[in-house]
This record gives C-alpha cells, structure tokens and sequence, in this order.
C-alpha cells in the first residue's frame, strides 16, 4: 500500500478521479462529474486524500446550510436564530481498496477541525450529515454524531454540535 497524502482540496489537474471505486456508484459519479463544477460555483468545497500517484483515495464535499430550527432537536434550536447555522457534510467515501485503515476517520476529522475553525471565524452551531444508510449511520455515531430524532429508527439525518467536537478529535488514550 503506498503513501497517502494528508487532506487537501481537489485539484482536478493534480487529482485522477477515474478509478475511485467506493462501491457506491452515485458517490464515485458525483465526484467524477460534479465535484469540479460545484467548487467552480462556489456551492461545495471537495476535500481528498490522494496516494503518492495522486490517484484519490477518500473524498469528502462540504458546504454551509442552514437547519430549519423547527425541525431541529432542543440542542440545536435553544438560543440560536432561524436557520441555525450549520456545516453540511454532503458526501463522504473511501475507495473499496482503502477500507477499515481510519481513511475516512481521518478526513471527517479534518472536517470536523474546519467546522471548529469557521465557527470561530463566521460561526457554526453545527456539523450535519445525512447518513447513506443505518449502517453508515453507526459510522457516524461513532464519531460522536447523534440523529436529528432519537426515536425515529431510520433517522439517517444526524449532528453534532461544534461545541461537542474537541471530545471527537481527542487523541485516544
Ligand atoms: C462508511 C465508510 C465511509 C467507512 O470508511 P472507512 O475508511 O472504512 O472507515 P475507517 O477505516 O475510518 O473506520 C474504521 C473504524 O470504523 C469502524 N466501522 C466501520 N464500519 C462501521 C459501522 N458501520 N458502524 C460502526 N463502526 C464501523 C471499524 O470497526 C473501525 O473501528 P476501529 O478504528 O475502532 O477499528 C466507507 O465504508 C464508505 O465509503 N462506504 C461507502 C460510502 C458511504 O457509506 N459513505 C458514508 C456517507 S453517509
């Protein structure tokens, strides 16, 4: 397995997105296809690990939003204005070859490091991401992410506070 590189923004000179294969076809097209235009217009910011070759590895896109305070759980909705500011954490995946080895961990990391320093700058109540399935829900959850709706099952929508982040990022002991 080679190096991989840290986070960095993509670079469509620099970055071959050809082979990424996450086994989730929308998430491989949507790089291929979109992920250029959105940061040409400014609407999603696309963040990857690459290896040596420049070959990417792991992708995440991001972008403010705004949650409907109405719909949004106590934590989130006490105090703030309507919509609460928010980070969207739109897509996230890791190429098939690459699973298991903290890939992804990694990169919702250097997310989660952005969202704490936007809210410094510009403030963000939160991380929000919507999950692809109850399975990668648990993913999420295991950094820290809580569902929108407790008890709702198939909840897939979930956050995390930004004031919640440091414990996330902690080192493990
Ligand atoms: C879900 C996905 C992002 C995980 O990526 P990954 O790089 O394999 O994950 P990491 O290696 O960073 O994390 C591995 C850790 O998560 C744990 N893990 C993996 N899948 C899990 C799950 N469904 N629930 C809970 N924990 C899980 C592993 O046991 C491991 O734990 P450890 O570090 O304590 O050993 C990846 O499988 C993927 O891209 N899937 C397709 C696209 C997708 O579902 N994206 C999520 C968008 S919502």
């Amino acid at each position: 397995m080679t190096e991989l590189h840290r986070p960095a923004p993509l670079d469509l000179r620099r970055h071959d997105r050809g082979q990424f294969d996450s086994g989730e076809t929308v998430l491989d097209e949507w790089l291929r296809h979109h992920a250029g235009p959105n940061r040409r217009r400014d609407t999603s910011a696309t963040w990857v690990i690459a290896d040596a070759d420049g070959l990417v590895v792991a992708y995440a896109s991001i972008a403010m939003t705004g949650i409907d305070r109405s719909a949004a759980p106590d934590a989130l909705a006490k105090g703030a204005p309507d919509p609460v500011p928010a980070l969207l954490l739109g897509r996230l995946a890791v190429d098939r070859r690459y699973t298991g080895i903290g890939v992804s961990t990694a990169l919702a990391a250097h997310v989660l490091a952005t969202a704490v320093e936007l809210n410094e700058k510009a403030a963000c109540r939160a991380v929000v991401v919507s999950a692809l399935s109850v399975h990668a829900r648990t993913w999420w959850e295991r950094l820290g992410f809580s569902p929108f709706d407790p008890d709702e099952p198939d909840q897939l929508d979930l956050y995390l506070l930004t004031s919640h982040i440091h414990t996330t990022l902690q080192p493990p002991r």
